[in-house]
């Protein structure tokens, strides 16, 4: 049998502050960024995706404490008469790193589909940045049995060519368990990540699909964070109404001290 890798990709927790927060929240990120000690900076990436109005006074606030600064959507196009877009290169400008892509609020509330992800995903990362794409399945298609047909179709149909184990990470959020305080059983959990963990390596090939980062989102709480980030191939968290306050966010991210 040949022996397993013990190379592991470095967590990341992941804060995403949707539709929330205003400058007054920007003391949070000086709180978190002095809890995340030298320690924890060697065990686990943090990053806050507050929204676009807060970007750049966001990353000008995060400046020296090691904490990265992403969007939470980016387009597809470059520039031009696209009212209201924001394009990859100007998060790269207002100080972001990342951007979360193909959110299931993103797919829900602006229709968007697997293709115009992909495209997003090309765009920013020609830019520099590095893409979180989001995947997952909604209750019904849970129920139908449907689960991990739907995550691997999103997968295959949003991930572009030039996307490497440094520029990639997925999420995946089931869309029942977000914002609703359910999350899926460790072994739902477990059984996903894998199927995107043999999807991602037959992608991208094994040395890449092994260390893409792949994240579990949906409900994650410091009380229920130990148990969802030990799960096997889980390998940190995307945290929405939990990241809006320091105290939270720091409590899932030091289950990696
Ligand atoms: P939640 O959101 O942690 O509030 O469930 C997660 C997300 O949508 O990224």
């Amino acid at each position: 049998m040949p022996a397993k890798s013990t190379v592991k990709p470095k967590p990341l927790v992941a804060g995403n502050w949707k539709m929330n927060g205003a400058r007054a929240s920007l003391n949070e990120i000086t709180v978190m960024g002095l809890a995340y000690d030298a320690d924890l900076r060697r065990n686990v990436d943090l990053l806050i995706c507050p929204p676009s109005p807060l970007l750049y006074p966001a990353a000008t606030t995060a400046l020296g404490t090691g904490i990265a600064i992403g969007g939470q959507d980016s387009s597809e196009k470059i520039s031009g008469a696209h009212t209201g877009d924001v394009s990859p290169s100007m998060v790269l400008d207002a100080g972001g790193s990342m951007v979360i892509l193909g959110h299931s609020e993103r797919r829900t509330d602006h229709n968007e589909k697997d293709t115009l992800i992909e495209h997003k995903a090309c765009a920013a990362i020609a830019t520099g940045l590095v893409v979180i794409i989001c995947v997952g399945e909604t209750r019904a298609e849970r129920e139908a049995g449907r689960a991990l047909a739907v995550v691997r179709r999103q997968l295959r149909g949003s991930i572009p060519r030039s996307a490497n184990a440094q520029n990639l990470v997925i999420a995946y959020e089931p869309v029942w368990a977000i914002g609703t305080g359910l999350t899926p059983t460790a072994a739902d959990v477990a059984e996903v990540h894998l199927a995107i963990r043999t999807d991602l390596k037959k992608l991208l090939g094994k040395q890449q699909g092994e260390m893409v980062r792949i994240l579990y989102g949906g409900s994650v709480k410091p009380s229920n964070a130990k148990e969802l980030l030990s799960v096997d191939n889980v390998n940190g968290a995307l945290v929405g109404g939990a990241s809006l306050k320091a105290a939270d966010f720091m409590a899932i991210a030091e289950t990696y001290r």
